[in-house]
């Protein structure tokens, strides 16, 4: 409801901060009144009442200019972004979350928080379930009540200013009445389904590109460096947690989002504290059954710990918190026909067959490829040679029923036999790389072939160029794959490390200009040189990430900057793990999250004279950020050795080792000369003997929780 009643004539009578609040007042019932009216089409004012509210404001700006200097402070900030859009490091990162698919997921994740903070089976544990918005994540800054600064999640630790873009969002609060001198509000921004409906229908009159689904859209559209695009977009914001905070905002969960809609913002109507695991589920029912009918998509339930002390406690991991799940929604289903078989090969040359469909939609998004993933699948037999779709092959020309989940790649569900037609033929498997001729191999652990062409193959060297500039890797601007197949086929690139001699080789100093060259300019080849030069410093986890090994991806990278710190130890340690009877084999296959298979990923790729010496070339060209704990304060524990023994009175074993984890030690299981410290709880036998006999120090539980006190300023 709009309040009508807020003119106030007095406005240059009062004080600042008063000005502050009325002026606060006055853009949530503008933001109100434009939702009313734009939205729903429903004015809740008449004109001459909308007009004085906007009267009133610039009357208040007049009278106290630190106001309009604050507001003005705010567009200018978000001004800044032009070319394309600065990257700004959160303060506080922004996590993802780990999923679950099935009513056996979502009671582990009850039961391993109950294990992780000691509770017993019958011990209450509330949880807030709220949708998942199917959106893109948003950090608001408010400093002193004033949005500052609004950030995209990004890669969770630098995400794009897009404050100019935000302001332009009618329900995100500008001003917000806190006594905070900084309040970070996150949450889901979205484009309704019709706004979706209406703008796609618009960008065809006008010839220009239809978005896939409401998600797209809605990143499309907060990214405009245009923000008067974004104007036009009717994007809307759910706020459902929070960053950095000068104080806490409530308890639990459920209270601190109450408190965000007493601020001012949207939160999900839909959302509900539970009690059990139970009502977790079947607030996941009447979701699904209400999908439908929203005006928004949902691709889930996400529960979260009610209690901020215990989401405290629980923490979180490389990349996710435990103290929350996805509960993603089944997947869905359409019938359609296999037009064709294409083989892909991949950034490790593995060949991957793809079903070229008769283009198909799936709960909202056009679905025309899908999945074969190897020969067996195709032939209808699992890795291990069992029968998968009853045996079925997979043929050109088949009608099959296909199927969608979230993010996931369409798969094919099964073959309608029934309508196969009686000219269609087994599908023949390549026996060399279609692309350029190598060999294929196949390695016992492995389920796919892969081309051994390396660096010569012209499919494997694309995806490999193009994995190393993108976005979580060296986040080249405006490199993308089309460059780097022309760079490729110039021979300007032969490997990634290429990309920074471009310069020097092709620059506006060299014989050879690639700003004289058709398609290119002064302006476009010095931005892309610019961006090449900005990518030249960059962290540890994002250059691991940026080789393509195997299995190592964005969190596994982040394990091993944690764990090596930086660029030489890791080389070092990664080139010496070869000798698996070393330590230093020991020491990676033991890293929590990587294991074996991970490890020998690793040890392989240093083990590749051609993968060597590309990423010998390329250190030299590098200012590598080496990974450094916040701050020593924060890590007192650092590179300690750390057993635990007995049993510990006060909490889990699992929420110990976390919480040495976060405090930068590390916990193994056995005694040796290399344990510093000894935490013996009740009942402590053979390893506390042991470590008196080796002169290791000894903590009881007691002292070892003083310790941690001190260091939480407990
Ligand atoms: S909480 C540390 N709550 O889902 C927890 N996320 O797949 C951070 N999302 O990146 C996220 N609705 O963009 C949370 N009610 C909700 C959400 C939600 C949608 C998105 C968010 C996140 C992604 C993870």
């Amino acid at each position: 409801m709009v309040q009508k009643k807020i003119i106030n004539n007095k406005s240059s009578t009062i004080s600042d901060s008063e000005a502050l609040k009325l002026a606060s007042q006055i853009l949530a019932n503008i933001a109100q009144a434009d939702e009313a009216y734009h939205r729903y089409d429903d004015p809740k004012l008449t004109d001459s009442e909308y007009d004085n509210l906007k009267i009133e404001l610039e009357r208040i700006k007049s009278s106290h200019p630190k106001i309009l200097s604050d507001l003005q402070e705010t567009k200018r900030v978000g001004a800044q972004v032009s070319k394309s859009f600065e990257k700004v490091k959160h303060e506080l990162k922004m996590f993802s979350l780990s999923n679950g698919n099935t009513r056996d997921d979502i009671e582990k994740f009850g039961k391993s928080i109950k294990s992780f903070l000691g509770l017993s089976e019958t011990d209450k544990l509330d949880f807030c379930s709220e949708p998942k918005i199917d959106g893109l994540s948003l950090s608001l800054r408010y400093e002193d009540g004033i949005l500052r600064r609004a950030l995209t999640r990004g890669d969770g630790r630098y995400g794009e200013n897009v404050t100019k873009n935000a302001l332009e969002i009618s329900n995100v609060p500008k001003i917000i009445d806190v006594k905070m001198r900084v309040f970070e509000v996150r949450g889901e921004v979205y484009l309704g389904k019709k706004d979706f409906l209406k703008l796609n229908e618009e960008q065809l009159r006008n010839g220009s590109k239809v978005f896939a689904n409401p998600r797209n859209a809605a990143a499309g559209s907060l990214r405009q460096l245009d923000s008067t695009k974004t104007k036009d977009r009717k994007l809307a914001f759910f706020a459902y947690s929070w960053g950095e905070t000068s104080k806490s905002i409530g308890n639990t969960h459920y209270d601190a989002v109450e408190e965000l809609k007493r601020l001012g913002f949207d939160v999900n109507p839909l959302s509900r504290r539970c009690p059990t695991v139970g009502a977790l589920i079947e607030h996941y029912n009447e979701l699904m059954f209400l999908r439908a009918t929203l005006n928004y998509d949902i691709d889930g339930v996400v529960y979260k710990v009610d209690n901020l002390d215990f989401q405290e406690r629980l923490g979180f991991r490389a990349t996710t918190p435990r103290w929350a799940i996805a509960h993603k929604f089944p997947a869905e289903i359409a019938i359609t026909q296999i037009k064709d078989i294409d083989i892909q090969v991949g950034r490790t040359g593995s060949i991957s067959p793809v079903a070229r469909l008769e283009p198909v939609n799936i709960g909202g998004v056009i679905v025309s490829n899908a999945t074969l993933h190897n020969e067996d699948y195709i032939v209808g037999r699992s890795s291990s040679g069992e029968p998968i779709r009853g045996g079925v092959d997979i043929r050109v020309g088949d009608v099959v029923e296909v199927f969608r989940a979230g993010d996931v790649i369409p798969k094919v569900n099964s073959v309608i036999l029934s309508k196969r037609g009686v000219n269609t033929r087994p599908y023949v498997f390549p026996t060399c790389c279609p692309v350029c001729g190598s060999r294929l191999t196949k390695q016992v652990t492995d389920s796919v072939l892969r081309c051994t062409g390396g660096m010569k193959c012209f499919s494997q060297a694309i995806e490999k160029i193009n994995h190393f500039v993108s976005k979580k890797a060296f986040n080249i601007d405006g490199f993308g794959k089309k460059n780097v197949i022309f760079f490729y086929k110039k021979k300007w690139l032969v490997d990634p490390s290429d990309i920074f001699l471009l310069e020097k080789q092709y620059g506006s100093n060299s014989n050879n200009r690639l700003e004289d060259l058709q398609g290119w300019g002064q302006q476009s080849a010095f931005k892309l040189f610019q961006a090449i030069n900005n990518a030249r410093e960059i962290s540890l986890s994002n250059l691991i990430y940026s080789l393509g090994i195997r299995h190592v991806g964005e969190q596994v990278s982040t394990l091993l900057e944690k764990h090596y710190c930086n660029w030489t130890n890791f080389f070092d340690q990664a080139s010496k793990a070869r000798n698996n009877q070393s330590d230093e084999w020991m020491q990676l296959s033991l890293i929590d999250g990587i294991g074996e298979t991970i490890a020998s990923s690793i040890v392989e790729f240093f083990s590749s004279d051609e993968s060597n010496w590309v990423t010998s070339k390329l250190i030299n060209h590098l200012n590598i950020r080496s990974y450094k704990p916040v701050s020593l304060s924060e890590t007192p524990l650092l590179d300690l050795v750390i057993v635990f023994t007995g049993a510990l009175k006060k909490m889990t074993r699992s929420e110990a080792k976390a919480r040495v984890e976060q405090l930068g030690g590390k916990v193994v299981t056995s005694i040796s000369r290399n344990t510093d410290l000894l935490i013996a709880g009740e009942n402590s036998g053979s390893k506390l003997k042991k470590a008196s006999e080796l002169g290791i120090k000894v903590l009881s539980e007691i002292e070892w929780l003083e310790t941690l006190g001190a260091h939480d300023g407990k």
